[in-house]
Formats: C-alpha cells, sequence, structure tokens
C-alpha cells in the first residue's frame, strides 16, 4: 500500500485510510462507484464517469455532499497527490454511516467519499493481448424490476461469483446472460460481436451502461462501421467472426475463446484489432489533472 487515499475532503496516507464498520456500505454495499483510467496524466472521459456517479446516486435516493465540479476536482486532486500518470482511480459514495444498524436509509449520516487511486500498466486483463477465453456461467444479470442495472452500486456479489466461476472452468471471464438467456454483459466488462464487418452489441436493459462501450459505438460510427444495440444469444457469438469485451480497465479486450469454442478464427480478428488502435489514440484526449 502507497500513496494517498481522499476521505471526506482529507488525503490521507493509504495505510491509515480507513472507514467506519457502521459505515452503510461496508454493512449493505449501500453505495456506488466508478471505475476510470489515467493515460499519461490525462484521465480518459471523466465527466461522463462523474455524470453517472451522480446519476446512479439519484436513482437510489442518495445525495453527494459534492457539486459535479467539485467531484471532477477531489478526482483530479487525488491523482496528482500520487503522482500517477496511468492510474486506475475509483471513487466510491455510500450512503454514510448508520449508527443505529438497521436497513432505514434515513438512519444514515451524510455519504461518505473515498477516491483510491491504484498505479497500474497498459490492461487489467493479463491476458488481454493473446485474447480473452469467456465461459457463459449460471448465474444470470438481473433485469431493471430488480435492480436497474445502470447504478454502478457496491453490490458486486453477482459480479464476483460469475468472475470465479469462468475461471473455475479454466476461463479468463465471465459472460453473463439475462433472466430470458440473451447475452447480458461480462463481470466487469460489456461485449460486442462483430459478423460480417458490422458490429452487435446487447441492448442496455441488463448491462451497465459502460462509457467505453459507448466510445467504442461513436468510434465504429466514425469510421462507417454499421453498430446494431439488439438482443443477441448465445448462437450469434458461436458464430461471430470476431469479440471483445470493453471497460474502462480493461479498455477494449479481444475475446478469442467462449466456452471452449473459438471465436473466428481464435485469434483477435482485423476490426476488433482496428479499434484496439483506435482507442489507444482516443485515450489521449482525456483531462489534464
Ligand atoms: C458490470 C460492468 N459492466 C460494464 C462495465 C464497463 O463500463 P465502463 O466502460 O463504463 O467502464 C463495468 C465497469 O466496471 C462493469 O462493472
Amino acid at each position: 500500500m502507497k500513496g494517498k487515499v481522499y476521505i471526506n475532503g482529507d488525503l490521507l496516507p493509504a495505510e491509515e485510510a480507513s472507514i467506519s464498520v457502521y459505515d452503510r456500505g461496508f454493512q449493505y454495499g449501500d453505495g456506488i462507484f466508478e471505475g476510470l483510467r489515467c493515460y499519461d496524466g490525462k484521465i480518459f472521459k471523466l465527466k461522463e464517469h462523474v455524470q453517472r456517479l451522480f446519476q446512479s446516486a439519484r436513482a437510489i435516493q442518495m445525495s453527494i455532499p459534492l457539486s459535479h465540479d467539485e467531484m471532477c476536482e477531489a478526482i483530479k486532486t487525488t491523482v496528482r497527490a500520487n503522482g500517477s500518470l496511468n492510474a486506475h482511480i475509483k471513487p466510491i459514495v455510500t450512503r454514510g454511516y448508520g449508527w443505529k444498524l438497521g436497513l432505514d436509509p434515513k438512519n444514515t449520516t451524510e455519504a461518505n467519499i473515498v477516491i483510491i487511486v491504484r498505479e497500474i500498466g497498459e490492461s487489467m486483463y493479463a491476458q488481454a493481448d493473446k485474447g480473452l477465453r469467456l465461459a457463459v456461467v449460471s448465474l444470470r444479470k438481473p433485469p431493471a424490476y430488480c435492480l436497474d442495472p445502470r447504478v454502478k452500486s457496491l453490490n458486486y456479489l453477482l459480479n464476483i461469483l460469475a468472475r470465479a466461476e469462468a475461471q473455475a472452468s479454466g476461463a479468463d471471464e465471465a459472460l453473463l446472460l439475462d433472466t430470458q438467456g440473451y447475452l447480458a454483459e461480462g463481470s466487469a466488462d460489456n461485449i460486442f460481436l462483430v459478423r460480417e464487418g458490422m458490429v452487435y452489441t446487447p441492448t442496455l436493459q441488463s448491462a451497465l451502461a459502460g462509457i467505453t462501450r459507448q466510445t467504442v459505438i461513436d468510434m465504429a460510427v466514425a469510421s462507417s462501421i454499421k453498430v446494431f444495440e439488439q438482443s443477441l444469444t448465445q448462437y450469434d457469438i458461436y458464430n461471430a467472426d470476431e469479440a471483445f469485451v470493453t471497460g474502462s480497465g480493461a479498455g477494449i479486450a479481444s475475446v478469442v475463446q467462449v466456452d471452449g469454442r473459438p471465436v473466428g478464427e481464435g485469434r483477435p480478428g482485423p476490426i476488433t484489432q482496428r479499434l484496439i488502435q483506435r482507442y489507444a489514440e482516443v485515450v489521449k484526449e482525456g483531462e489534464p489533472v
């Protein structure tokens, strides 16, 4: 542990940064978070991540005691305090302390705001260069009538168990289906398929509205590649020419295998590679810290 952690306006040495056991995020997962990347001293899509954080908060009736600009500033200040040029940034907001215990969201203090910065290299997946192996797992992504997938909440148990199930079967990442059997997303990323030069991705009914997902859609459209957001099944990925996953941590990572079957020719395909190259350019346009 090294560096500084932001907690409610203070920058504390990482080894001293802690939060009470009465925190609602610790007790119930009652909070939200974001995951951003800093590339060469520039934070990619800072405003979009902060906006999603505030939208998640609003959706779960949690108020953040900072303005959007103050949150952006707090994130930049924390990155500067860590002297990090290439980093993963994790802002976390919980509903605050619940001294009385119990679920009632009214029995809480003001929200707790934590920002953690961790130095990292290119991708969070060790396998990203060679291409990832996905496994369709038994756990299903709940629809919006359970918990809207646009809320990036601190309840990641489903995702953690999905990742563990995939890894137990020898894969690198999970592919979750929704309750109707359509492709939803990965445990920490959105899924894309390529077929006959066109790009397909599931709708947002059971998937997080990924900021990288939107960036990829914009990049593809700008390169005159057709993109379809539609219901997709395992049939579609087994018949895809290429597949890739997207996320702020992973960037764009090619998928070369699903359920032990090669995707297309079993190696990163040309459209995926083109998008990866373009993404490496686009991330240079982040906000300087
Ligand atoms: C469940 C899930 N889906 C998709 C994503 C990708 O979202 P983004 O591109 O905004 O990082 C994430 C990112 O953490 C995630 O946790």
